[in-house]
């Protein structure tokens, strides 16, 4: 293939990207945007290695073995894993790209082929020290990340004492080795500044995901996402590939903008989310086993549940991420049917961090075939609670805490929730008392108008279904 050839399949290559970023943006074109995103990477892929740029590759068997080993552990993973553990997989996932960028870094670096002299030898031996921290910090980050979203780690902050003076004094380390690294004559010299800076820049990343308290995690994955988008751009200014230093930057750049509106919906900074070490705000720490209740709850059955349902005239579901473990989308989407048969009005209440991932209530209930113009943002419907009879929380516990807004103490005080307590009665459904993932107890449970529907969400909808039905 020629370097015209080439050009023109990379900006193809591009557009799709782009269009595929576009699709991935609403729940409705989310397919057609990762079909873009998939004959994308292919056109990307087969340009690449039929393409002139491609230098010292003498045997394409060795390529065709690794992406099959790699297609192989890819489909492998996609398959076994359950949705509620996406979350943990996509941090993996972003470790290996910063674990790439590390290694083209350092081959790039040792490869005795390249000769660059005076000011191209200086960009290039920048390129690859950048290349490599971002790298660095990316893949101890993201390894830590799905440590604590998978429950190996605790999710409790690690919080060492001058945690910011450690992190200013790592950033000053770095460039002081960087300047040395610069100033080395040969690749042997710059071994030991790299080698160096790579441990420095590895145990900034633990640091950074370590003092992350376990309701910012969300806000530290789309971070790392962008991260992994940077370390994929600075590959392709080391490799000069200009496709891969777009696309870094398209997902960089997306991903950062996703850590916005994140930092937006959990209310923090999002200088204080770049800078790291943030996830407590001045609250207390999260316990990690959850605090201990307290009060008394009122309990409701399956059947009084329908009966409340059948006799109100509006109703707001808010599902979180008991309904994805439970897997009762389904039911919920017949339940909805029959209300709406009956002239209720059900609408559906979607808090931005609800469940593990971002959307992830708008994939389960899309899947389920809700219809999408009942399913609407937080924002949309928060002031619609006091007009609201039924209140149905489906699996949700963090993202309806009253105590965000009552307890300045609370680890998720400032936190925007559904005020579901507004509601003339709100219904609680989850199996018992256990808090939720920022692991704070929750006052909702023992107020005046709230009933608790203890029991698995599937099993107990699907109660609710057949009284309804009855
Ligand atoms: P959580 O606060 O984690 O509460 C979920 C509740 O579901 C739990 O209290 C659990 O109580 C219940 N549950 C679990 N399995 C169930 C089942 N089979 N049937 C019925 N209930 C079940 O979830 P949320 O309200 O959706 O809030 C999300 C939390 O995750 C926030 O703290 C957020 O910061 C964090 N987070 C979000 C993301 C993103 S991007 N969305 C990523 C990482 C972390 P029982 O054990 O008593 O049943």
């Amino acid at each position: 293939m020629n370097e015209g050839l080439m050009t023109v399949a990379y900006i193809g290559a591009t557009i799709l990207f782009i269009l595929s970023l576009g699709g991935l943006s609403h729940p409705e074109t989310s397919r057609r945007g990762n079909l873009f995103g998939i004959i994308g990477m292919t056109i990307a892929v087969v340009a690449t290695l039929l393409g002139p740029r491609i230098t010292g590759v003498s045997n394409y068997a060795n390529i065709m073995i690794g992406m099959a080993i790699g297609a192989s552990l890819g489909v492998f993973a996609a398959i076994r894993v359950k949705m509620t553990q996406m979350p943990e997989l996509v941090a993996l996932m972003h470790s290996l790209v910063g674990l790439a960028a590390c290694l083209v870094g350092f081959a790039n670096f040792i490869d005795p082929t390249a000769h660059f002299t005076g000011a191209e030898r200086t960009i290039h031996e920048v390129e690859i020290y950048i290349g490599i921290l971002i790298g660095a910090v990316t893949f101890s980050g993201s390894v830590i990340a799905f440590g604590k979203l998978s429950g190996k780690i605790g999710g409790k902050p690690m919080l060492l004492p001058a945690r910011h003076m450690l992190n200013l004094g790592l950033l000053v380390g770095v460039i002081v080795i960087g300047k040395w690294f610069l100033e080395t004559e040969t690749p042997e010299a710059g071994l030991a500044p790299l080698v160096l800076m790579t441990l420095i820049s590895l145990a900034f990343g633990v640091h950074m995901v370590m003092a992350i308290g376990g309701a910012d995690m969300p806000v530290v994955v789309s971070m790392l996402n962008s991260y992994s988008g940077w370390a994929a751009s600075a590959t392709g200014f080391m490799l000069s590939n200009d496709l891969l230093i777009v696309v870094g930057a398209l997902v960089g750049s997306s991903g950062a903008i996703l850590s916005y509106i994140m930092c937006r919906a959990m209310n923090r900074q999002f200088i204080a989310v770049i800078a790291g070490g943030f996830g407590t705000g001045g609250g207390t720490a999260p316990a990690a086993g959850g605090e201990a209740p307290q009060g008394e709850v009122q309990s409701i059955s399956a059947s009084e549940t329908a009966e409340m349902l059948r006799s109100a005239s509006n109703v707001i579901i808010v599902p979180g991420y008991g309904m994805a473990v439970a897997q009762a989308q389904h039911t919920v989407f017949e339940i909805t049917t029959v209300l709406r048969a009956k002239g209720v009005n059900v609408r559906f209440g979607i808090h931005p961090v609800a469940g593990r991932m971002p959307g992830h209530m708008n994939v389960l209930l899309a899947e389920a075939k809700v219809p999408y113009d009942i399913v609407l943002e937080m924002d949309e419907l928060n002031h619609d609670f006091p007009q609201t009879d039924v209140a149905m929380v489906i699996g949700a516990n963090d993202i309806v805490n009253p105590a965000a807004q009552e307890d300045p103490n609370s680890p998720i005080a400032g936190m925007p929730v559904l005020e579901v307590w507004k509601a003339k009665t709100s219904i609680v459904m989850k199996r018992s008392m256990a808090s939720g993932y920022a692991g704070v107890d929750n006052p909702l449970f023992y107020k005046e108008n709230n009933r608790m529907l203890f029991g698995d969400a599937k099993k107990m909808l699907d109660e609710v279904l057949n009284s309804l039905r009855a």
